[in-house]
């Protein structure tokens, strides 16, 4: 087999890298050793920025998205018994962000790649890639019980935070040092209820933080911070109801309880790997960087990645122009750098800390006074929240 883009990994980054390419008429076969079931059903963030919903309308993906999604005009920040708003569509001149979960853009892209011809391959197994040095890498796997020898142009490694495609890049090309672990995690519930709030509440309590954000009229999506040990079966549903409530209830915000279907536990990490590209292998997304949840980041750095590897690799099969290829670590690790910064200050302004001192609480509060009260500071948070423009 042969292609020009041989693309490891079904997730946001690999399925909208192959659907860019082929807008321009570039081929590539993505793979994935997950099955199509499992991609299209797990429960991941749910937050996309502008540039993200501009790009999915853009190119043909947008339809469910503007069907099912809903388009939110600011968010409250929630501390000492108040909720603030931070009014997104005004302090951006016109900007917001949609609500709509992750997993149904994936639906809706590997919908797009095989009506379009495209080939995604579910349940694969014994990946290895070799030639990154050369002009013709080579990736190798088995699916449907057949050996594949698959020749490339380029590989782009797009396998999520479980990524092997990163190790491939040899230990003293790259630095994998940019990294930090947080001393909390947070407790996510879906559950069968109403809206507690139209928009999405961040609050601040001395119980630690909670976030109340939506899925649908009748799924609520909420999550509190809690310890990374946390087992979900030690918590029954009246104890998560009753400690959800007992952080947002000072802030005026009411909760809307229901049945729990799903618990997960999200661990709290920032990573970064430098350089994201080795010969012809180029990283995207959670294989190369991975930020906490906090500002909902992740899913929207992976399309950014792919929106500028599609670019650059339409300079070079359309023009034979390698200038963006060269020049693709430099230019995404901007915009990853951006969003480390923001989701790193908003999880640091909003989470209880276990060592904190009663100064550090009052420093909180202070900054949080200034974020929601200070125009240029609301802005700030706002500009970074809907995310920068693609360029
Ligand atoms: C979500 O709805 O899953 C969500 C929303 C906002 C975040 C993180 C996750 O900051």
């Amino acid at each position: 087999m042969r292609t020009q883009v041989g693309i490891i990994g079904a997730g946001p980054a690999g399925l909208m890298l192959s659907h860019l390419l082929h807008q321009r008429g570039i081929e590539s076969v993505v793979i994935d050793l997950r099955s199509r079931e499992d991609i299209e059903e797990t429960i991941k963030a749910g937050v996309l920025e502008q540039g993200t919903v501009d790009l999915m309308t853009q190119t043909g993906v947008g339809d469910r998205l503007h069907r099912d999604g809903f388009v939110h005009h600011g968010f409250n920040i929630a501390f000492s018994g108040e909720q603030h708003r931070i009014n997104l569509y005004d302090l951006t001149g016109g900007r917001t962000v949609t609500v709509y979960a992750q997993h149904e853009v994936l639906k809706d892209l590997i919908a797009k790649r095989l009506a379009d011809g495209g080939d995604v391959r579910f349940g694969v197994t014994d990946t290895s890639v070799e030639g990154l040095e050369t002009e013709h890498p080579t990736v190798r796997f088995a699916h449907d019980g057949e050996q594949h020898t698959l020749d490339c142009d380029f590989v782009a490694g797009c396998d999520g935070s479980r990524t092997f495609t990163r190790f491939l890049i040899p230990e003293g090309e790259i630095r994998t040092d940019f990294f930090r672990q947080y001393p909390f995690a947070w407790f996510g519930i879906l559950a069968e209820a109403a809206p507690s709030s139209d928009e999405l509440i961040y609050a601040h309590s001395e119980r630690g933080f909670a976030l109340i954000s939506t899925r649908s009229p009748s799924v609520q999506r909420l999550y509190f911070q809690c310890d990374p040990d946390t087992d979900p079966d030690d918590w029954s549903e009246s104890r998560i109801w009753e400690e959800i409530e007992a952080r947002v209830a000072g802030a005026g915000a009411t909760i809307k309880t229901g049945s729990i279907f799903k618990k997960d536990i999200l661990q709290f990490r920032s990573f970064v790997c430098e350089p994201m590209q080795y010969g012809r292998l180029y990283l995207a997304g959670d294989a190369a960087h991975t930020v906490p949840p906090t500002g909902a980041k992740g899913l929207n750095l992976a399309v950014a990645d792919v929106h500028a590897l599609d670019r650059a690799l339409g300079a070079y099969f359309e023009a034979k122009d390698d200038g963006l290829l060269e020049s693709y670590t430099r230019t995404v690790l901007k915009r990853v750098w951006r969003a480390q910064h923001f989701s790193w200050w908003m999880t640091s302004m909003l989470h209880r800390f276990s060592d904190a001192t009663d100064f550090d609480v009052r420093r909180q509060i202070a900054e949080l006074e200034m974020v929601t009260g200070s125009p240029s500071a609301a802005k700030t948070i706002a500009d970074n929240y809907v995310g920068l423009p693609l360029t």
